[in-house]
């Protein structure tokens, strides 16, 4: 394993050509560490996932457990605190790590495009809407300036913007929060990207209006076979709207499947936790993370042993000793990184153990570091 380093990679790696056998989107032991006061955070920490052409994958896991900086990742887009990421990211089976700059400018857009959390700082304080949303048409699509305005009005129109030749002419400032984050949505669907990353872009909007940009986005699948990265923290939303889902804790993803599977064969104690107020598929597209006890750490430096164990359940002394991987359970069809999974036999004895000796997940985190 190679570790991210500081140096800027010189030029790309010759890779393979767009590959129609390929998955639209694979991931292979991608790392993003961040140089700190604090030390080297491992924000990103030994991801493998694949996606394939038109599906879509629920990305969900508390606040900083790294959901943006993969999204970024794959982007390209991590900003200067940033260590060169190692491992693998290759789209149509092109590679796009180590990429340069003006390389990722030529995909940004029609091969691969984001949906950024913060619509504030995505779109251009002083640039008009128009100048926002046509700018990459202009480059990527075969558009006179009349139909590319015609595209943005469209688009403005399809992710529910009221008005939309009027909005053309404002700055982001003369738009509400709302109405930003849906003008973040248009601008990354202008050119028609074969891979969406979309993180959290419904937050911020009422149950309606995300019902509109989630039918949008799904409609855009089904007739151009986009895939997307959906990040979310409600569960309904990834319940309802994901073929799969990956479950990520502090850097790494800790549970992975098809969503169906995840949701009815839960394997790991934190997904458990996080699903526990919404076991069910049927439940109200509403309900959004509920957290176990305890915060999850801040991985600056993080050890080798498992990395919810202070916070879990069914922890016992080899949680603290060794790392787990995430390995296939093919009783649950799914991938789980556990040695003590739910609904298994070691995880039930488990579970029994720390409720025999009086464990709870909070008392386990005192014992261990008294320990
Ligand atoms: N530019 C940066 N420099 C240093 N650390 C960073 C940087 N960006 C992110 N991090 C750290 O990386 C970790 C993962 O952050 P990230 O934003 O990906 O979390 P998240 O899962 O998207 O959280 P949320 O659900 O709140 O959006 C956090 O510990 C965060 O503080
Ligand atoms: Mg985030």
């Amino acid at each position: 394993m190679s570790l991210p380093t500081k140096t800027k990679t010189q030029s790309p790696p010759a890779g393979p050509a767009a590959d129609s056998d390929a998955p639209l989107l694979a991931i292979e032991d991608l790392r993003t560490w961040f140089d700190t006061p604090q030390g080297i955070v491992h924000a990103v920490d030994g991801v493998d996932l694949t996606l394939e052409r038109g599906k879509t994958l629920a990305l969900v896991g508390e606040s900083g457990s790294g959901k943006s900086v993969l999204g970024r990742s794959v982007m390209g887009i991590l900003g200067s605190h940033a260590l060169t990421p190692t491992g693998s990211v290759r789209i149509d089976g092109r590679e796009l790590r180590g990429k340069s700059r003006k390389e990722l400018r030529g995909l940004w857009g029609p091969v691969v495009s984001m949906v950024f959390q913060d619509p504030l700082t995505s779109l251009n304080p002083v640039r008009r809407l128009d100048v926002q949303l046509t700018e990459g048409m202009a480059v990527h699509l075969p558009l006179s300036k009349a139909d590319r305005l015609a595209r943005a009005v469209d688009l403005l129109r399809r992710v529910g913007i009221p008005e939309p030749e009027r909005r053309l002419r404002m700055y982001p400032h003369e738009l509400s929060g709302g109405m930003r984050q849906r003008v973040g949505i248009a601008i990354a669907l202008a050119c028609k990207p074969r891979l969406l990353i979309a993180d959290e872009p419904t937050t911020a909007l009422d149950v309606t209006i995300q019902r509109q940009i989630l039918d949008l986005l799904a409609e855009l699948q089904d007739l151009g076979g986009m895939g997307m990265i959906l990040i979310t923290h409600n569960l309904g939303v990834a319940a309802g709207r994901s073929d799969d889902i990956a479950v990520m804790y502090a850097g790494q993803i800790i549970e992975k499947g098809p969503t169906k599977n995840v949701f009815k064969h839960t394997r790991h104690p934190y997904t458990s936790a996080l699903l526990g107020s919404l076991p069910r598929l049927e439940d109200p597209p509403h309900s959004t993370l509920a957290a176990p006890p305890g915060r999850p750490p801040v991985v600056v430096d993080p050890p080798r042993r498992c990395r919810f164990a202070e916070r879990c359940s069914h922890a016992q002394a080899r949680c603290l000793s060794e790392a787990p991987t995430l390995d296939q359970d093919t009783s649950a069809g799914t991938s789980v990184a556990c040695f003590f999974p739910v609904g298994t036999g070691r995880g039930t004895d488990a579970l029994k153990r720390n409720q025999e000796a009086g464990r709870t997940a909070a008392g386990l985190a005192v014992e261990r570091s008294v320990a």
